[in-house]
């Protein structure tokens, strides 16, 4: 059974990536009706079951849950790097279930960012290196990404240090780096995992800050995390039990 949340109506498509600064909560970035994965097995294991959410642009949205509830099914799904068992995924407009493997990537790569918390940089290049790697097979040209990359490292407060080689910095600045190899392609989209899990407390309440600061410039972010506090910094609050998502309203729960 799934239970009609929104009251957000399925989306006309739109242009591509008009991500960031479009004004925020006027258009669907996610659409989700019936989503759900089961794992073949044996035994099967069904670890998201049927849910049906929208996600607007300019949303910051937490999804909490205790391992192995389904948080990460879930991310892979909405990231697509999975295929749904059942229901409906329209990203931006674009309804995935038809795609072919190769339309799949192209709009991943262009819509899709993702922030995870080993930061995945290549640590004897520079900071500008990192960052510009975001748009290497986007066909731009080396000075274009370079001036774009220089751009996304001010945007997270690096400017001063983008020439440094990334294995000199701190974990704070190693995430900084890599949320600005995903902003730097405008996506429509920001999918974190445990963007924090390698940080400690002030340095994850700077990140928490850059969130934020993202959040208000428009961006649409859903951050998976088992940290309450980042639910706490979230806009919305989603969280996920034996693969049954809920909204965290206040006090109360609402099945999806
Ligand atoms: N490829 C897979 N095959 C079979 N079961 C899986 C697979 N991936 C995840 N699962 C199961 O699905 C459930 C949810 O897993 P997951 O989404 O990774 O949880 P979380 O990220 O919240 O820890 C778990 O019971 C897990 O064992
Ligand atoms: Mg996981």
């Amino acid at each position: 059974m799934t239970a009609n949340l929104g009251p957000t109506p399925a989306t006309d498509p739109h242009p591509r990536g008009a991500a960031i600064g479009d004004g925020g909560g006027s258009r669907d970035v996610v659409v989700v009706d019936g989503l759900t994965k089961t794992f073949p097995g044996p035994p099967p294991v069904t670890a998201l079951h049927p849910c049906q959410f929208t996600i607007r642009a300019g949303e910051y949205v937490a999804i909490t849950g205790a391992s192995g509830s389904g948080k990460t099914t879930l991310l892979s799904l909405l990231g697509l790097l999975d295929t749904p068992t059942a229901g409906r995924y329209v990203l931006d407009g674009v309804d995935v279930a038809d795609l072919d493997d190769t339309t799949r990537s192209a709009l991943r790569a262009r819509r899709i960012g993702f922030v995870f918390q080993a930061f995945h940089l290549v640590g004897y290049r520079t900071v500008i290196d990192n960052i510009a790697l975001g748009l290497l097979y986007q066909g731009i040209p080396t000075r274009e990404r370079r001036a774009r990359a220089r751009a996304a490292a001010d945007q997270v407060g690096l400017g001063h240090r983008r020439h440094a080689r990334c294995s000199t910095l701190s974990g704070g600045e190693k995430q900084r780096v890599a949320i600005a190899r995903t902003l730097v392609r405008n996506p429509s989209l920001v999918l974190c995992d445990e963007p924090t899990g390698n940080l400690d407390t002030a340095t994850t309440r700077q990140i928490l800050n850059l969130l934020d600061q993202l959040h208000h410039t428009g961006l649409t972010i859903v951050v998976i995390t088992h940290d309450p506090t980042i639910a706490a910094a979230a806009q919305r609050h989603l969280t996920i039990t034996d693969g049954h998502l809920s909204e965290i309203r206040r006090e109360h729960a609402t099945t999806l």
